[in-house]
């Protein structure tokens, strides 16, 4: 079928309307700059929504503090992959960017004297690992959803224009490499759009639906990213999967990482606070791969809790119950609802659960989309940034430390802006849109549309997430990963099986899920041949089969490049070790201990 396809024209097309999208767009509206910002569902519905615990910056609102220490904490939970330039770019600019969002409206909670109130959070520490920070801002236990209603209606006042219930279907590249824009899908009417930007931004989300048990909304599966695969670029460090240590038993929701700040703690079926052996300083705060690997080798030597010995209790019952109300209303809410659970009372039924992915579209500190050559492992897409959790600067390295999500976006969301502000001239002149590139993407599109195997969508989800979860977990092996890269190969190809019932073009949520299913199938196979090519332990990446970080051979980043066929390539890009100014010295890298 032929498609009619409306053009529409902006200085800057952002893709994805949660904190990072929303941060970038109204940052540059208020540059003069004309501004498209897609999203496939209503703005404050995104994942931004669902961040609880809060965001950090060094404000010393509660004790003494520095962006220094945040940047080491960073550097030390990142495992040494992250790159240093932009760990020290976002730690020193976390302070205006949390002043920033005071001004805009946020609802942070508040200390007696009035600042904003900030709780200790995992791998946090003053004086280089010396004493606790309390570090993380809070809004209550609700304040990714602070944030991202004030970012929208920011974004509304300067003017950033949105086009609601839009799926992005893939990048516009021309002839020479260069991002000219996307083409993207009403969802309401069924009509096709080109957007042209003189930079596309692609603020897209994780992929956590790659897995069975994920703290995702079920909207996360890292479009932006399978996009840049099929634009033949790479993706970066997708083996790096964070497992937050709290998800609820069974339903895998979030219990935030601010219970332990505000004091909680975990027991094993003996009743031990077992973080005491594992990590003697931090305890139930060390880093969230630290206490994750903790709580599986509690569960595997026999001491889970419950009927079946397969999870492990967090408790607030012993906490002042005017703190749960004031500080963490909405896990109570949640902890009742999904666990049945009274948390004044009883503890939380908690397991390891996906929560984040480290890896993503590899980007410069200024959030430039990087294509790493052999000749130039900084080479940058002319046309293209990432930023948020679909982007790898790298600040997370091997391991993201909690509340440095949030932060993530409203830094990198503007840097964004500044960059384009600096870059994009507005009004200018657009490019043509490359008609090659158009068409292979409505060829996609049709296709999907049409599919009419004998596999359902989420037959082939359902293998895909039960693969992730079996064989890309906590702990992994060469044996489990190599075995997962045969099995996820060959859910890659039952995609050609797919079959779609609905042909309609109007709110086909069918076709939704079965494009979303397309992106994440790419994913899986990046993740799971990633992990299996690297042969060491590291941050979120524990290989049982080689048991210790290996600097010597490892301390680069995994560039991967996955074809249309499932095909993968893997190459590599230095870390950066070095810093922007010298306002700060480079972390070595030392032992990781908590
Ligand atoms: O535990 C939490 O509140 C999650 C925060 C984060 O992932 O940054």
């Amino acid at each position: 079928m032929t498609y009619d396809v409306i053009t529409h024209e902006y200085d800057v097309v952002v893709v994805g309307g949660g904190g990072a999208g929303l941060r970038a767009a109204m940052g540059m509206a208020e540059k003069g700059l004309k501004v498209a910002c897609l999203s496939k569902v209503f703005p404050t519905r995104s994942h931004t929504v669902a961040a609880q615990g809060g965001i950090s910056a060094a404000l010393g609102n509660m004790g003494e503090d520095d962006w220094r220490f945040h940047m080491y904490d960073t550097v030390k939970g990142s495992d040494w992959l992250g790159d240093q330039d932009a760990i020290e770019y976002m730690c020193r600019e976390a302070i205006p960017a949390i002043i920033e969002l005071e001004h805009f409206g946020v609802p942070f909670s508040r200390t007696a004297e009035g600042k904003i109130y900030q709780r200790a959070f995992g791998g946090m520490t003053t004086h280089y690992g010396q004493g606790t920070a309390q570090r993380t801002c809070a809004a209550a236990d609700r304040t990714g959803h602070a944030i991202l209603h004030t970012l929208y209606t920011q974004a509304l006042k300067y003017k950033a224009e949105f086009f609601i219930e839009f799926i992005a279907l893939d990048l516009l590249m021309d002839d020479e490499g260069a991002c000219v824009g996307v083409v993207a899908w009403n969802l309401n009417d069924g009509t096709i759009h080109v957007f042209r930007g003189h930079q596309t931004v692609l603020a897209t989300g994780g992929y956590g639906r790659a897995y069975f048990s994920c703290t995702s909304a079920h909207t996360c599966t890292g479009d932006g990213n399978a996009m840049v695969l099929r634009a033949g670029l790479s993706l970066q460090d997708m083996e790096f999967v964070q497992f937050h240590p709290t998800g609820i038993y069974g339903a895998g929701c979030l219990i935030t990482e601010g219970v332990r700040g505000e004091g909680g703690y975990l027991t094993n079926s003996e009743g031990e606070r077992f973080m005491l052996r594992y990590a003697p300083s931090a305890k139930d705060l060390a880093s969230r791969d630290v206490v994750s690997r903790s709580m599986t080798i509690e569960i595997r030597e026999g001491r889970g809790v419950g009927p079946h010995k397969d999870h492990i209790h967090l408790h607030l019952e012993h906490l002042d119950p005017d703190i749960i109300h004031s500080r963490l209303p909405g896990i109570a809410e949640t902890a009742k609802i999904f666990a049945g659970v009274d948390v004044t009372k009883e503890p939380i039924p908690v397991l390891p659960t996906v929560h984040y992915n480290m890896g993503g579209i590899p980007t410069n500190w200024r959030t430039e989309v990087v294509a790493p050559t052999a000749d130039d492992p900084n080479c940058v897409v002319k046309g293209l940034m990432a930023i948020g959790e679909a982007a790898c600067v790298s600040v997370h390295g091997a391991n993201r430390l909690g509340s440095n999500s949030l932060l993530d976006l409203v830094v990198f969301g503007r840097a964004a802006a500044i960059r384009a502000g600096e870059t994009v001239v507005a009004g200018a002149k657009h490019r043509k849109t490359p008609q090659a590139s158009l068409d292979k993407a409505l060829a996609r599109f049709d296709a999907y549309r049409n599919a009419n195997g004998s596999t359902s969508t989420s037959d082939i989800r359902n293998k895909m997430q039960r693969t992730m979860q079996n064989h890309a977990a906590v702990f992994r092996t060469g044996e489990s990963l190599s075995e997962g890269c045969k099995e996820i190969s060959k859910v890659f190809d039952m995609k050609k099986d797919v079959r779609v019932a609905d042909r309609s073009l109007v709110f086909n949520t069918d076709l939704v899920e079965t494009l979303e299913l397309d992106n994440l199938l790419s994913q899986a196979v990046a993740t799971m041949y990633s992990a299996v090519n690297r042969e060491e332990s590291r941050g979120a990446h524990a290989r049982e089969d080689f048991a210790d970080r290996d600097d010597e051979q490892w301390m680069k980043h995994t560039a991967i490049w996955v074809d249309e066929a499932g095909k993968t390539k893997i190459g590599y890009r230095p870390v950066i070790m070095k810093t922007l100014t010298d306002e700060v010295e480079v972390v070595p890298p030392k032992k990781r201990v908590y």
